[in-house]
C-alpha cells in the first residue's frame, strides 16, 4: 500500500502550540510532529515581548481578565478569558521545568525574582520574558526536547496540503483521518493517517505585502479546515503591529512593544509627540489605536514612518533589555541608545482562525487546532500583547487531556487511497504563482489594511474571486510545489478576511471602516461566522 504512515496523533505545525502538544503526547502515545520548513521556523521563534502572566504581588487574575477583555472590545468569551489567565501560571511553569530561561532581576536585598516588561493595554507589568528573544528561547528548548523524544517522530520540510476526511473518500461517518502531506525533498505527496489531527499551524500575516511574520505564516490549516468543512471566524481581525523598522531590507522588522513599556515615545519627523491625541493610555494604549493612530499622523503629514525614541534610557540599559533589536538596528545604521528609529505598522496577527470549543475541538471530529491557526474566543476583536504564546501552551495542554481521555477508542480501518497526480502535468508558467502572490499581497495592503471602506473591500472581492477561479485552474492542471500549496491557501485566506470584513457594518477593535466609524449599538456583539456554502453573522445569513 503506497507511501502510507500512521500514528496515533498527527500534529501540524511546530511553533510553541505544536512543540507543547507534541512534548505532552509523546508521554502517551507516538506522535508525527510535520513542519513545512525546518522544525523551528515559526513566528514562534521571532517573538520579542514575552509571554503574559500573573506573578507580580499588585497584580491580579482578575485584573490580567479586565485588561484582555476590553482589549478584546466585546468579543472574548468571558469565561474562556479566565480559565486561560487562570492557567498560565502552571503552564508557564511547565516552560520552565522543560529548560526555558526567562529574564530576572537582581533586587536591592539581593533576591532575584523574574523580570516583568510591561506592554500595551496590560495596566501591570506581567510580561515574562528572555530579554527580546522570548520566542527563541522557548522555541529552540522545546526543539531540543522534542528532537531527543522516541515517542516523536519528526518530519521536516514536509508541508500539509489537505485534511483527509471520511466524506473526502467516500466512506460512511463524518470524521477526520488524516491528512495528505507533500514531501519538498523527494518531491511526492504521502498519506498520514491518524486518530486524531492537530491544526498548530501559526497565522496567516503573509497575505499582506508588509507583515512582521515569517515566510511559514500563510494560513495553511485556516485554510485546510475552511475546505473541511469547519467553521472559521472572526477573520476581519487582522492586528497590525504598530511599530516595525522602516527600511526597505528589514522585512518589517519589529520592534517590540516592550521598548515602549520601558519609556519609548512615539514622534514626528520635527520631534512631535502625538499619541496623546489619541489615548489617555498614549503609547501603552492597545494596539489597533496605537497602529490607526500612526497610520492617521503618517496619512495626515503625507509622511512615510513616524519615529520611536527610547534614547532618553541610559545605554546599557538599553543593550541589556533588548539587545536583539539593539544589534538589528545597527545593521541598518541606526543606534537605539542614540537616537530615533523609523517606524511603521505591519500585518502581524490573525486573531480570527479555526473555532474551536474549550478543548481544542474543531467541528469535526478526530481535528483540533490550537494556537494562532485556531479562534478560541480568548482574542476577540483584538489580541491583547504577549497572550498569543500563553494562548499556546494552555491550550496545547487542554488539548493533550482531551486526547488522552479518548485515545484507546477503536480507529477506523478506512483504506485511504494515494494521491492522485494522474490528470497533471509540471508547469511550465511559474511566472503565474509568483505574480498571483505579490498581487493577493498588494490588494489585501491597499484595500483590506488598517482603515478600510466598503468600496475598496467590494474591490478587493472582485480581484478575489477572479484569482480564486484562475488558481483553482492551474491547481486542477499542475503537479504541486510548496509555493502553488501556499499560493492556493492564501487565496482562500484573503476572500476569507475580505468577506468577513465586509459582513461587519460597524468598526470594532481592528476591524475600522469609514463608512461604519462606530461600534453597532446591540447589546451583544456578534462573532463573523463563515461556513463553507453558507456566510453568517450572527443571525443573519447570505
Ligand atoms: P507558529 O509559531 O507560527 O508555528 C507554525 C508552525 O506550523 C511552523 O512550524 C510551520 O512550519 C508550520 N506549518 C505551517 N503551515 C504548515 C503546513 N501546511 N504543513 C506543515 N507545517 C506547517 N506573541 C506573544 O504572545 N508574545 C510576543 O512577544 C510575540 N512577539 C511576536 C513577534 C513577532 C515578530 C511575531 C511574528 C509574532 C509575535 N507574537 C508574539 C505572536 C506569536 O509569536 C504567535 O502568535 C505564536 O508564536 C504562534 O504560535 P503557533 O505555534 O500557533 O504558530
Ligand atoms: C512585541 O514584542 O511587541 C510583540 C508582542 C506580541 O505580539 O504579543
Amino acid at each position: 500500500m503506497g507511501d502510507q504512515q500512521e500514528h496515533d496523533v498527527l500534529v501540524i505545525g511546530s511553533g510553541a502550540a505544536g512543540l507543547s502538544l507534541a512534548l505532552h503526547l509523546a508521554n502517551i502515545c507516538r506522535v508525527a510532529l510535520v513542519s513545512k520548513s525546518s522544525l523551528s521556523e515559526s513566528a514562534t521563534l521571532y517573538a520579542q515581548g514575552g509571554i503574559s502572566t500573573v506573578l507580580d504581588s499588585c497584580d491580579s487574575i482578575d485584573s490580567h481578565v479586565q485588561d484582555t477583555l476590553v482589549a478584546g472590545a466585546g468579543l472574548c468569551k468571558p469565561d474562556l478569558v479566565r480559565y486561560v489567565v487562570e492557567n498560565g501560571r502552571k503552564n508557564i511553569e511547565w516552560l520552565i521545568n522543560q529548560g526555558v530561561e526567562f529574564s530576572r532581576k537582581t533586587g536591592i536585598d539581593g533576591s532575584h525574582d523574574y523580570h516583568l516588561h510591561q506592554e500595551g493595554g496590560h495596566s501591570h507589568r506581567r510580561i515574562l520574558h528572555a530579554a527580546d528573544s522570548t520566542g527563541r528561547a522557548i522555541e529552540t528548548t522545546l526543539e531540543e526536547k522534542a528532537r531527543r523524544h522516541a515517542n516523536i517522530q519528526l518530519y521536516e520540510y514536509h508541508t500539509a496540503v489537505d485534511l483527509i476526511t471520511t466524506e473526502k473518500i467516500d466512506k460512511p461517518g463524518h470524521r477526520c483521518l488524516g491528512a495528505y502531506i507533500y514531501d519538498q525533498k523527494n518531491d511526492h505527496v504521502r498519506v498520514f493517517k491518524a486518530h486524531f489531527v492537530v491544526l498548530a499551524s501559526g497565522g496567516a500575516g503573509k497575505v499582506y505585502l508588509y507583515t512582521s511574520n515569517p515566510d511559514i505564516s500563510t494560513g495553511d490549516g485556516i485554510a485546510m479546515a475552511w475546505r473541511a468543512g469547519c467553521r472559521i471566524a472572526n477573520m476581519e481581525f487582522i492586528q497590525f503591529h504598530p511599530t516595525c523598522l522602516y527600511h526597505p531590507h528589514a522585512k518589517s522588522f519589529l520592534i517590540s512593544e516592550a521598548l515602549r513599556g520601558e519609556g519609548g515615545r512615539l514622534i514626528l519627523e520635527d520631534g512631535q509627540a502625538f499619541m496623546h491625541k489619541y489615548h489617555p493610555q498614549q503609547e501603552l494604549a492597545p494596539r489597533d489605536i496605537v497602529a490607526r493612530a500612526i497610520d492617521n499622523e503618517m496619512k495626515r503629514h503625507g509622511h512615510d514612518c513616524v519615529y520611536l525614541d527610547i534614547s532618553h534610557k541610559p545605554a546599557a540599559f538599553i543593550t541589556e533589555h533588548f539587545p536583539t533589536i539593539y544589534k538589528k538596528c545597527l545593521e541598518f545604521g541606526y543606534d537605539l541608545t542614540r537616537g530615533p528609529i523609523p517606524v511603521v505598522p505591519a500585518a502581524h496577527y490573525t486573531c480570527g482562525g479555526v473555532m474551536i470549543d474549550d478543548h481544542g475541538r474543531t467541528d469535526l471530529p478526530g481535528l483540533y487546532a490550537i494556537g494562532e491557526t485556531s479562534c478560541s474566543g480568548l482574542h476577540g476583536a483584538n489580541r491583547m500583547a504577549s497572550n498569543s504564546l500563553l494562548e499556546c501552551v494552555v491550550y496545547a495542554r487542554a488539548t493533550f487531556e482531551d486526547i488522552s481521555d479518548t485515545l484507546g477508542a477503536p480507529v477506523d480501518a478506512a483504506v485511504i487511497p494515494e494521491w492522485d497526480e494522474s490528470q497533471v502535468t509540471d508547469s511550465d508558467e511559474e511566472v503565474v504563482v509568483s505574480h498571483n502572490w505579490d498581487e493577493i499581497r498588494r490588494f489585501m495592503w491597499d484595500y483590506v489594511g488598517i482603515v478600510r471602506t466598503t468600496k475598496r473591500l467590494q474591490r478587493a472581492l472582485h480581484r478575489v474571486d477572479l484569482l480564486t477561479s484562475e488558481i483553482h485552474e492551474y491547481y486542477g492542471n499542475f503537479r504541486l510545489t510548496n509555493d502553488l500549496i501556499e499560493l492556493r491557501n492564501l487565496v482562500c485566506i484573503a476572500g476569507l478576511i475580505i468577506r468577513s470584513a465586509l459582513l461587519r457594518k460597524e468598526s470594532r477593535g481592528l476591524h475600522y471602516t469609514l463608512d461604519y466609524p462606530a461600534a453597532e449599538s446591540s447589546t451583544v456583539a456578534q462573532d463573523t461566522v463563515l461556513h463553507i456554502g453558507r456566510v453568517k453573522n450572527g443571525s443573519a445569513a447570505a
